[in-house]
């Protein structure tokens, strides 16, 4: 139990950060939600069922913001009342963060713990949504350039 509210902290500290590395984000509210109470979660299966109402706003705004999707994205549309029925996991792409949540959680507490780097800054530290999302959908391939395979000059010298 110990060990799974740290981990919980741990996991809530890197997605603090990954908040803070997308300003915009804040600003993107859910459609026709915009000055509603955040509702209270039912279904948290990987936050802590605890979490305060702002926590949930600025971590759901990470994930908005770090994928470049809308609150819809994930969670599905009630057709009645045309909103948003946050708890439900109907739709696949919340599952799918669901595992993300986890595989992002277990890269910082079983490998990236284990890097003592002492160039790393504090948001170095850990790997968020971002980190690989960038404001992505799907995380875009990266295609190695060509013709640069090290610093400027680097080829000049590579046969003495
Ligand atoms: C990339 C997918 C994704 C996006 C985008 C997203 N959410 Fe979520 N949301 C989730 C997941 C996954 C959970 C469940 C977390 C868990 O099980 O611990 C969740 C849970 C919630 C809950 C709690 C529901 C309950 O009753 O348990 C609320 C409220 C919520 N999100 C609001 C929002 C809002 C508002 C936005 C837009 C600013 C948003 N979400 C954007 C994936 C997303
Ligand atoms: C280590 C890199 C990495 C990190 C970190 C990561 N993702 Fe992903 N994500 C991926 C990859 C790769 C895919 C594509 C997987 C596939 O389609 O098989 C993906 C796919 C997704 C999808 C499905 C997108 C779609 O179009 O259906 C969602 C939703 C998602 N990620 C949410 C998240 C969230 C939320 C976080 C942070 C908690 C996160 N991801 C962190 C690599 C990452």
């Amino acid at each position: 139990m110990q060990n799974r509210i740290r981990v919980a902290g741990v996991f809530f500290a890197s997605l603090a950060l990954a908040v803070a590395a997308h300003p915009a984000a804040a600003q993107a509210g859910p459609p026709g939600h915009g000055h509603e109470p955040f509702p209270k979660p039912t279904n948290l299966k990987v936050l802590p069922k605890n979490i305060s109402p702002d926590d949930l706003k600025k971590i759901m705004h990470g994930f908005a913001g770090s994928l470049g999707v809308k609150c819809g994205f994930c969670h599905e549309m009630n057709p009645q009342t045309h909103k948003l029925d946050f708890a439900s996991d109907a739709k696949p792409e919340k599952r799918t963060a669901r595992t993300m949540m986890l595989m992002s959680r277990d890269i910082n507490e079983k490998f990236i713990s284990q890097i003592h780097d002492p160039d790393a800054k504090p948001e170095d530290k850990h790997v968020t949504c971002g980190t690989c999302h960038r404001g992505h959908k799907m995380p875009p391939v990266f295609v190695i350039p060509p013709e640069h395979h090290g610093p400027p000059g680097a080829e000049q010298h590579a046969g003495e």
